[in-house]
């Protein structure tokens, strides 16, 4: 019974403006996918590794994840696809067809490089207590108004029931393939698997757990290791 975390890193990362792969932009000389594969495996509950690249990439993703593997778990790169859903869903049916055992898969943001063991371990253990589907969610600090085509205000949904979304969510396998198998592109797993009506399930995530998309998120990523809170 394994669990595999897929890392779906094959975006390009215009947003970052660094002209690379975002997986492959280094924060204090370490790239993001070394630092979001360490934490997987750090974590020490999850035995197999899938990483989804630019097709361009796979040779410099398996460069520098290969030293990764003697932390306890196994780590495969592969092409990724033209979105993130068609990354995961490559990365997905490379796990099923090769490595057996698998019963438990997360999906994880490369991006979200800095997310701690806590969040990893939190979600593995509620899928193995018998939940189908598992996110990291934090409450929302920001009140959220909903806007039509021309941004006007149609809407102030209530801030008390929102939540920010996470990753790794984490999924049992058979789950994780049926929400795929529509085809339907999503931002996140999690809401594939909603239009199944399966209920998806909550975990507590972290504040250090957030997505690296523009040079800002960066700078905070920086001063988070400057200040040891990582
Ligand atoms: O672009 P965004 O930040 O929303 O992407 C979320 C994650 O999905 C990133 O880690 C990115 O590398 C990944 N991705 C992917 N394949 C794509 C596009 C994005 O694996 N074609």
């Amino acid at each position: 019974m394994s669990v595999v975390a897929l890392v779906p890193a094959a975006g390009r990362g215009e947003r970052l403006g660094y002209g690379m792969a975002k997986a492959l932009v280094p924060v204090n000389g370490v790239p993001l996918l070394v630092r979001a594969v360490r934490g997987l495996l750090d974590a020490g509950c999850v035995q197999h590794v899938v990483v989804a690249a630019p097709p361009s990439d796979v040779d410099a993703m398996c460069t520098v994840t290969a030293s990764l593997a003697s932390a306890g778990g196994a780590v495969h790169v592969l092409a990724g696809g033209a979105e993130r859903t068609d990354s995961v869903r490559l990365a997905l049916e490379y796990a099923l067809r090769e490595i057996p055992d698998t019963s438990i898969v997360l999906v994880h943001d490369a991006a979200r490089a800095f997310t701690p063991g806590a969040v990893v371990r939190r979600v593995v253990e509620a899928v193995r207590a018998g939940h189908p589907a598992v996110i990291p969610v934090l409450p929302m600090a920001d009140t959220v108004k909903q806007v039509d085509a021309d941004g006007a205000v149609v809407a102030t949904p209530d801030r008390a029931a929102l939540r920010i979304v996470q990753t790794p969510q984490g999924f049992t396998a058979d789950v994780l393939l049926r929400a795929h198998a529509s085809g339907v592109q999503a931002t996140d797993d999690a809401g594939l698997v909603e239009r199944l009506g399966v209920p998806v399930t909550t975990v507590e995530g972290h504040a250090n757990a957030m997505k690296i998309t523009t040079p800002f998120d960066l700078a905070v990523a920086e001063a988070l290791l400057t200040g040891g809170t990582t």
